[in-house]
């Protein structure tokens, strides 16, 4: 007999409701002491987290919890139970060398031993902003602790600079967690509205961002068209969402009407930086920005956020160049910048470390990285292909996504339970990933490759037998993402 469950508008079948019964045990089993930690303290530890990052799902309500991480190691790391992984979460994009690599770790137990220091000006922290504007070719940088303060303090750098309000940015872009950045737009009596995406942000906080459609011709309209207004175009050259949209010509047009126009351009390259090229995305598109922002991989695992620009803009940090022993003074118009943590003493020795390595490897770093793991990507969507999975796997260099076949936000083979039972299987077979992005490191071997493969193989034909992941008839695709998120 046909057993169905109904949750929300997404329809459990009998074998499914059985294959979930049958996982959910296996893998809380696996991971016992994660699930028993987060149980004992979450009456004082307020934490939204499970292991992909995702919201709250009343049917994976029991898998509900982050994996417990002991340590970890070049592409491993091993939980509270002893379980060894291989990661593909690698810190969010910050660990591009794999864990621990001995040539950060050396300069971290060094700094260690003279002392953590706060508020000070460290020995190297000149050397690292000199060594940051030659491998982006910026002119002048700061520091901040987070890429989300990083972003919010050169859209504070553009307004002063230009001295005008609003900024622009795309939709689909992350830049972080302060009020202004969580704005998406929405239609209301024809009329397009920038309105907050979580309570507790306030209209007023997001009335000057105009949230706009990447890589379309008419943003470019509507930037000349608020021309006079416009402090700022905030871009995130390849979407942590979308690797597969890299568009060049439109971030080239951005960049000559940005120009003409008297308006910053921000790159925000908290991902891209220093991971598809030495100089990160304006040396792969060949687009120079007025400001740029970094962080993650810069750290080498340790917080640190990166402003770096052109002098006329920077200079709104300092007042710009002056000398000793004449009459020169800092004459630019400058804003407010500050924190109590940055430059961080283990921060300025870690990125130093990290930057003296990129220098030292020159682009093949990242060029043979990037060709591993489009290599890689095109192994798993050959097989992906050939058994008809509704997901194919796309990368902009070494980040890449798991994502959803369909031909568009508006055409969704896939439903939100199998995409994230998928991952939940890698949980299992020890890949540990996220629910966004992931990236290889140049510590993840071809064996690593392999049982990764091998793991996604193994994940398809189990979820496959039990009903999960199989094509879709046209007629039940279903309309959209938003829509199936808020249904499961
Ligand atoms: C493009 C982009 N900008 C900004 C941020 C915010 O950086 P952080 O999490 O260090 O504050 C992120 C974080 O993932 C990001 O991907």
């Amino acid at each position: 007999m046909l057993q169905i469950v109904f949750i929300g508008v997404r329809i459990l079948y009998n074998l499914e409701q059985q294959f979930l019964e049958n996982f959910i045990p296996r893998y809380t089993q696996q991971t016992k002491t994660s699930k028993l930690l987060r149980q004992s303290y979450r009456p004082v530890f307020a934490d939204s987290q499970n292991s992909l990052g995702k919201g709250f799902s009343q049917v994976l309500k029991e898998l509900f919890y982050p994996i417990v991480v002991k340590r970890s190691l070049g592409s491993r790391l091993w939980d509270i139970d002893d379980n060894e992984y291989i990661d593909l979460r690698m810190g969010l994009g910050c660990h591009l060398f794999g864990y621990n690599p001995p040539f950060i770790q050396e300069v971290l137990a060094d700094q260690l031993e003279k002392g953590v220091q706060v508020g000070l000006q460290p020995e190297l922290v000149g050397e690292v902003a000199q060594l940051i504007c030659e491998l982006t070719r910026m002119e002048r940088a700061t520091f901040s602790n987070t890429g989300t303060e990083a972003v919010m303090t050169a859209v504070r750098i553009a307004r002063t600079v230009t001295g005008r309000d609003k900024i622009v940015i795309f939709s689909g872009s992350y830049h972080g967690h302060f009020d202004e950045a969580l704005v998406k737009a929405q239609m209301c009596d024809g009329d397009l509205y920038s309105v907050p995406i979580a309570p507790g942000i306030t209209l007023n906080s997001v009335k000057d961002v105009l949230v706009l459609d990447y890589d379309n011709p008419r943003s470019l309209e509507q930037i000349e068209a608020h021309k006079d207004e416009l402090a700022a175009v905030l871009v995130v050259p390849v979407q942590n969402y979308k690797p597969a949209l890299q568009p060049k010509a439109f971030l080239q047009q951005l960049r000559k009407l940005t120009k003409e126009l008297g308006i910053a351009l921000i790159f925000d390259e908290m991902v891209t930086g220093f991971r598809i090229h030495p100089g990160g995305a304006q040396a792969y598109f060949e687009v120079e920005a007025d400001i740029a922002t970094y962080g993650k991989i810069i750290g080498g695992g340790l917080p640190i956020g990166v402003i770096a620009g052109k002098a006329m803009y920077m200079d709104a940090v300092d007042g710009g160049m002056w000398n000793y022993g004449d009459n020169s003074y800092p004459s630019a118009k400058t804003t407010f910048v500050a924190g109590t943590f940055c430059k961080h003493s283990l921060a300025i020795a870690a990125a130093h470390a990290v930057l003296k390595y990129l220098k030292a490897e020159g682009p093949l770093l990242q060029q043979q990285l990037n060709q591993r793991t489009t290599q890689f990507v095109r192994s798993l969507n050959s097989y992906l292909e050939e058994n008809e999975v509704p997901i194919k796997v796309e990368n902009f260099g070494s980040a890449f996504v798991f994502a959803d076949s369909g031909s568009s936000e508006s055409m969704r083979d896939i439903d939100k339970l199998s995409m994230e039972l998928f991952r939940y299987h890698l949980l299992y077979r020890k890949i540990h990933v996220v629910g966004t992005c992931s990236y290889l490191s140049t510590a993840h071997t071809d064996e690593d490759i392999n049982k990764i493969i091998k793991a996604v193989r193994d994940s398809v034909t189990e979820l496959q037998q039990a009903g999960f992941l199989l094509p879709l008839p046209s007629s039940q695709k279903f309309s959209s993402l938003s829509s199936i998120s808020k249904q499961v």
